[in-house]
């Protein structure tokens, strides 16, 4: 029992000294000179478990006292004004898109368009879908993207079928999907929130607010071994250093001066 939380002590220790970015290491309680062990612990109880990411912002932000930074405003939850659409339900049919990373990752024509069905039940499942199909029409109506498959929903929605093509093994395939009463129109979604400073678990997509809002209200509470550092308040002049992942406001407070 005790090999085991030591075990599990050294193991928090690691994850944390992988997350933690070097800024962090000039902070007072975690000194490098600390074994991983005692860093583990110490990280542990520095955070409370509840609200993450503002915890370690407000305690980041007072220990910064010799910076200019020390009164930065907290940072407001960021929604662009598009944010992209990630999937959609309808019927028991679950659709996401058919991005070029899910083509190299289910090995299929680059050229194809379309949507990917992860998951079928209900009504689409009586019609012959299966996962893995890719949705191409419906309707008569090319559905290149979750935003065609809402609109063509929309115009169907008061019926009791509608036909669509799907894309399986090399050809494509029609099936009729029926529901008792009407069809109704889809349901779609957007990534979810995210917290500043969350590490992508995903390839790089582009922008994160392109598809996620940013912010720590209603996101809930990592993984306790995900520990997560806000971004710091950058200067309003400060070059980019990494990727292209949105407008700065949404992760960094911006200082003037
Ligand atoms: C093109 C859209 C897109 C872009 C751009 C994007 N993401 Fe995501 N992200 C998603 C989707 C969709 C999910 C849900 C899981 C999945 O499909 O991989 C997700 C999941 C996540 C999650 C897990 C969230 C959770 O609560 O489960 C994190 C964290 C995340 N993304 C961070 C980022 C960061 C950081 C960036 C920018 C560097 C970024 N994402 C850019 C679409 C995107
Ligand atoms: C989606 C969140 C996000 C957005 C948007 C974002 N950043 Fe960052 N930024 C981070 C994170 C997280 C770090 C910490 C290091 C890392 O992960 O690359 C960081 C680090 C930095 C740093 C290094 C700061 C330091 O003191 O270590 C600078 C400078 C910076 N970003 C500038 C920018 C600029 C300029 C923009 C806008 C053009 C921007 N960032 C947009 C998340 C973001």
């Amino acid at each position: 029992m005790i090999v085991a939380v030591g075990l599990v002590v050294v193991l928090a220790g690691l994850v944390s000294a992988l997350f933690i970015s070097p800024d962090y290491d000039q902070l007072p309680e975690a000194s490098t000179a600390q074994t991983p062990a005692v860093m583990g612990g110490g990280t542990a109880s520095a955070i409370s478990p509840a609200g993450l990411g503002q915890t370690v912002a407000f305690n980041r932000g007072e220990m910064m006292v010799a910076r200019p930074m020390k009164n930065a405003p907290p940072l407001k939850p960021f929604i662009a004004k598009e944010v992209q659409l990630s999937e959609a339900h309808w019927q028991g049919l679950e659709a996401i898109p058919l991005s070029s990373e899910i083509k190299k990752k289910l090995k299929l024509p680059a050229k194809l368009e379309g949507l990917l069905i992860d998951e079928v039940s209900l009504n689409a499942a009586l019609s012959g879908l299966l996962a893995a199909d890719i949705l191409m029409v419906v309707n008569a109506t090319r559905v290149k993207s979750l935003d065609d498959l809402l609109e063509v929903s929309k115009r169907v929605q008061a019926r009791r079928s509608v036909a669509m093509t799907v894309y399986r093994k090399g050809v494509q395939k029609i099936f009729v999907m029926s529901a008792e009463d009407n069809l109704g129109y889809a349901q779609v979604e957007t990534a979810p929130m995210i917290l500043p400073g969350e590490i992508m678990p995903h390839p790089y997509r582009g922008p994160c607010t392109r598809c996620h809002t940013v912010g720590t209200t209603g996101h809930m509470v990592p993984d306790p071994d995900g520990i997560i550092l806000p971004p710091p308040p950058i200067s309003v002049d400060a070059p980019r250093p990494h990727q292209d992942r949105g407008p700065c406001k949404a992760c960094h407070v911006m200082i003037t001066n």
